[in-house]
């Protein structure tokens, strides 16, 4: 996610999404009060996909495009992605894909959490070839009416699916889905112990958290990823495992690139980074406390990349490549496609290149995202990691 500040305190919100919180906040408090505390990782899931409550699962603008808007005007929305700032990223990724599909004589891409349907648009129109179907499997109903209303126009290729297909070959997308799935939060303790955080609610009925003993498959997960360190705070991604440990039993032929910001595993639990990779989105202001305006603010959190892997040989498929964005674009011929603008004209180029910097440079989202590539051999080196290839790292 990139953002554009605009004010350094929290923003103004306006009263219809201030009450859509309230009633978000009136479910997390009724089912924290039947069960005393729920984990983290519940308060996410409720926070995000709650189904008409959730920060996804309601009507919030949440991703933001200032392709055609000034900067100054300020950004709908809470973020922005690589999708929708600059269309140069599906062309650049549509190589990869390309590649992938004819290498392994499929026809077929399934891409997960497809936002607004901006990437899904700019890669059917750059692949250009009606024998591609194009699967989307989408958690929200308001972002999949969004993506329907944006494919119109390739409607016999497009097709939404309900549940993870039981056999697919072909390419898996997925652009900043596995940080937007709930993680699980934990403390190591100064006398040793493993602690998970909960959140509960105090005497004055505000949400708080709470400290619970971590139970023995957390305790065993987190003490073979990181030495006991007292006060230190993280999060595991233990859905996230799951999802990729589950893309074993599916995925039969092809490869899934997946995107994201985070970091291989010894950088992630790395002692400076004591208070874990826990940020929160809320109109273009990023914060650290998830307890606030549940329902209409973003929560997510870096990927473990090396936990992303393990999962993924653990459940028979391969690692394939992993690289920074910027590697894996400029591998991809990024700059052979921007040759085709007119540095000429001025105006337009400045226009198209300013955001592919954004996506490149190392300053923004060129190194902090990171392809990780899983998936089948498809007998030839994948395009996006011929160069700076860190696999090694993981
Ligand atoms: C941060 S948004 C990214 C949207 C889009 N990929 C982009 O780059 O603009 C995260 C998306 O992932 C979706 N998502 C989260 N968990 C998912 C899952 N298990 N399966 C499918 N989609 C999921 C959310 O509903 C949301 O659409």
């Amino acid at each position: 996610m990139s953002h554009i500040p605009r004010k350094n305190h929290f923003p103004d919100i306006d009263p219809v999404s201030l009450e859509h919180s309230t009633h978000t906040a009136t479910h997390l408090k009724q089912l924290i009060g039947q069960q005393g505390s729920i984990p983290f990782q519940v308060w996410m899931h409720e926070a995000l996909y709650a189904p008409g409550l959730g920060y996804y699962a309601s009507g919030n603008t949440k991703l933001g495009n200032y392709q055609n808007q000034a900067i100054t005007q300020g950004l709908p929305g809470d973020f922005t992605t690589a999708p929708e700032l600059s269309p140069w990223f599906a062309r650049t990724l549509s190589r990869q894909i390309k590649q992938v599909l004819q290498a392994s004589g499929t026809t077929a891409i399934l891409e997960f959490g497809a936002g607004t349907g901006k990437l899904a648009y700019d890669i059917l129109s750059t692949l250009n070839n009606s024998d591609v179907k194009y699967f989307i499997l989408e958690l929200s109903a308001d972002l999949k009416s969004r993506q329907q209303e944006k494919l119109a126009g390739f409607n016999g290729q497009v097709q939404w699916l309900d549940a993870l297909p039981k056999h697919f070959e072909g390419c898996v997308i997925a652009n900043e889905v596995l940080d937007a799935m709930p993680v699980n939060l934990f403390e190591w303790q100064e006398e040793g112990s493993l602690a998970e955080k909960h959140v509960s609610l105090n005497e004055a009925g505000e949400f708080t958290w709470l400290k619970q003993p971590a139970n023995a498959a957390m305790v065993e997960k987190i003490t073979t990823r990181m030495p006991v360190f007292p006060a230190y705070a993280s999060e595991v991604n233990l859905q996230a495992e799951a999802w990729i440990h589950e893309m074993g039993n599916w995925l039969k032929k092809g490869v899934a690139i997946l995107i994201d910001y985070g970091f291989p595993q010894k950088e992630y639990y790395h002692p400076q980074r004591s208070q874990g990779t826990l940020m929160c989105h809320l109109r273009h202001h990023t914060h650290d406390n998830p307890l606030i305006y549940p329902g209409i603010q973003d929560i997510t959190a870096h990927v473990d990349f090396t936990a992303m892997a393990d999962a993924a040989l653990d459940s028979g498929l391969e690692v394939l490549g992993y690289t920074s964005q910027a590697n894996f674009l400029l591998n991809c011929g990024l700059m052979d496609l921007l040759a085709a603008l007119d540095p000429q004209d001025v105006a337009r180029y400045a226009k198209e290149i300013s955001p592919v910097q954004k996506l490149v440079s190392e300053a923004e989202m060129g190194e902090l995202f990171k392809v990780l590539a899983i998936g089948f051999d498809i007998g030839e080196d994948l395009l996006g990691f011929t160069r700076a290839d860190r696999r090694h790292t993981l």
